[in-house]
């Protein structure tokens, strides 16, 4: 693989990717018809993530890395207005919150805001792995944030007497309570791409990101999570971004089903299957919860095998939002600065700004996970979910 570029765009989501929100009139999510009976599925959803998860912490905390999103287009279909979205609207976690009849969840730095039913720690560049981590290995100078999964474990914990008060109290509402715990990790892969390591040593930081994902996911079960949904990574060689700086012209090493990069996606499966294996073991030792995994790259790579199938008829690979070039990603004319273009429809892409995904995408991976069959157990009990077909194969 070539060598990354020093100066790109530092994303930390790379990839991976990027409210509040008055919510509109519909606060039962049309799109889904969750049960409207009764009372809600869950009283609340706590989500913790990178730019894939976000919805608002890192541009609250000044996103001078990626200072793009505070401007428009970002946010453009929905919002009409920068939120901190890495995307141009809602994000998978703003559609299961729809889903479930509760608000789009508020970001935790944001002040004054109510987090009764749930507020979101995600934030834009975030590691699985803390800083330490990649200072050893002389990566961190281009890290977006230091606010890694532990860090906004430690934000949950200092927000919990709020939440709640006796312990009975707390394990009776986490109880009600959905635990989104990622997607996380990709970042790790990303930085160390960018700053040219290779994939031999980037595939040996896979059992220990994978590690402190299990980790995050056992301590809040132990804090009183009892429903958790932990992604995986995306197809990682589909990505916008990794087409245009791993472009070769060897077509052995494109998947001809679908255009991507076969040895990146080998590799997000790879983590996809210690990721599977690690939760396992999780249930294992916890058997009162249900510790659910999202298949995000089996959701995803469907958009690469059959766009049109889901409206894309610009394909899944080319970016919405971008500075030209055969996937319209360029590093010095990138989504939002002088020398990019804005696409008139968003719905018709996968990829939005070369690192992130629309919010058509967005929405479609989030129909996937709550109707099934990409979530093992199912989300929602009620779909017939089945095993995916993308774990073990690597
Ligand atoms: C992360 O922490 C280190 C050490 O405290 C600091 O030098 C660096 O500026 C921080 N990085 C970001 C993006 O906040
Ligand atoms: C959580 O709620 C379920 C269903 O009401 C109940 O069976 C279970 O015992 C509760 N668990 C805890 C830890 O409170
Ligand atoms: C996970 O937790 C174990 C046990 O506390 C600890 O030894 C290990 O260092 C942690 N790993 C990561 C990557 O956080
Ligand atoms: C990338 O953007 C730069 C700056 O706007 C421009 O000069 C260059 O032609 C663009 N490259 C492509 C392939 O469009």
């Amino acid at each position: 693989m070539a060598s990354f570029p020093s100066q790109l765009p530092r994303s930390p989501s790379l990839l991976p990717k990027v409210s509040l929100l008055l919510l509109s009139l519909f606060s039962c999510g049309g799109l889904f018809d969750a049960d409207d009976s009764a009372s809600p599925r869950y009283a609340a959803i706590f989500s913790f993530g990178d730019s894939l998860a976000d919805t608002g912490n890192f541009l609250l905390s000044g996103a001078l890395p990626f200072p793009s999103i505070s401007r428009l287009p970002y946010g453009v279909t929905y919002f009409g207005r920068p939120t901190g979205r890495c995307s141009d609207g809602r994000l998978v976690v703003d559609f299961i919150a729809e889903a479930f009849g509760l608000p789009l969840l508020p970001p935790y730095l944001a002040q004054g805001q109510s987090f009764q039913q749930g507020v979101n720690f995600a934030f834009a560049g975030a590691t699985a792995l803390d800083t330490a981590f990649f200072e050893e290995r002389g990566i961190s100078d281009i890290l977006w944030s230091n606010s890694s999964l532990s860090v906004q474990l430690a934000w949950f914990e200092k927000l919990k007497p709020s939440l709640c008060g006796t312990p009975g109290e707390c394990n009776a509402f986490f109880n009600r309570s959905l635990f989104l715990v990622g997607e996380i990790g990709g970042n790790d892969y990303n930085y160390a791409f960018f700053k040219g390591k290779g994939l031999v040593e980037v595939r040996s930081y896979v059992p220990m990101v994978v590690q402190a994902i299990a980790n995050a996911t056992e301590k809040l079960i132990r804090l009183g999570a009892t429903e958790l949904m932990v992604p995986g990574n995306l197809p990682v060689g589909c990505s916008t971004l990794y087409l245009t700086l791993y472009g070769t012209p060897d077509k052995k090493d494109y998947d001809r089903r679908n255009g991507c990069l076969k040895q990146l996606n080998v590799f997000a499966k790879y983590h996809n299957a210690l990721l599977q294996r690690a939760l396992g073991k999780l249930r294992r030792r916890y058997q009162a919860a249900r510790i659910i995994y999202a298949d995000y790259y089996g959701a995803a790579i469907r958009f690469a095998h059959a766009p049109r199938h889901f409206g894309f008829v610009n394909g899944a690979l080319r970016a919405c939002c971008g500075g030209g070039g055969p996937y319209n990603f360029n590093v010095s004319a990138a989504c939002g600065h002088p020398g990019s273009t804005v696409c008139s429809d968003p719905s018709s892409y996968v990829a939005w700004d070369g690192i992130h995904l629309t919010e058509s995408a967005h929405r479609d991976i989030a129909t996937g996970l709550l109707e099934g069959p990409y979530t093992t157990p199912p989300l929602l009990p009620s779909t017939t979910g089945i095993p995916t077909h993308s774990s073990g194969l690597f």
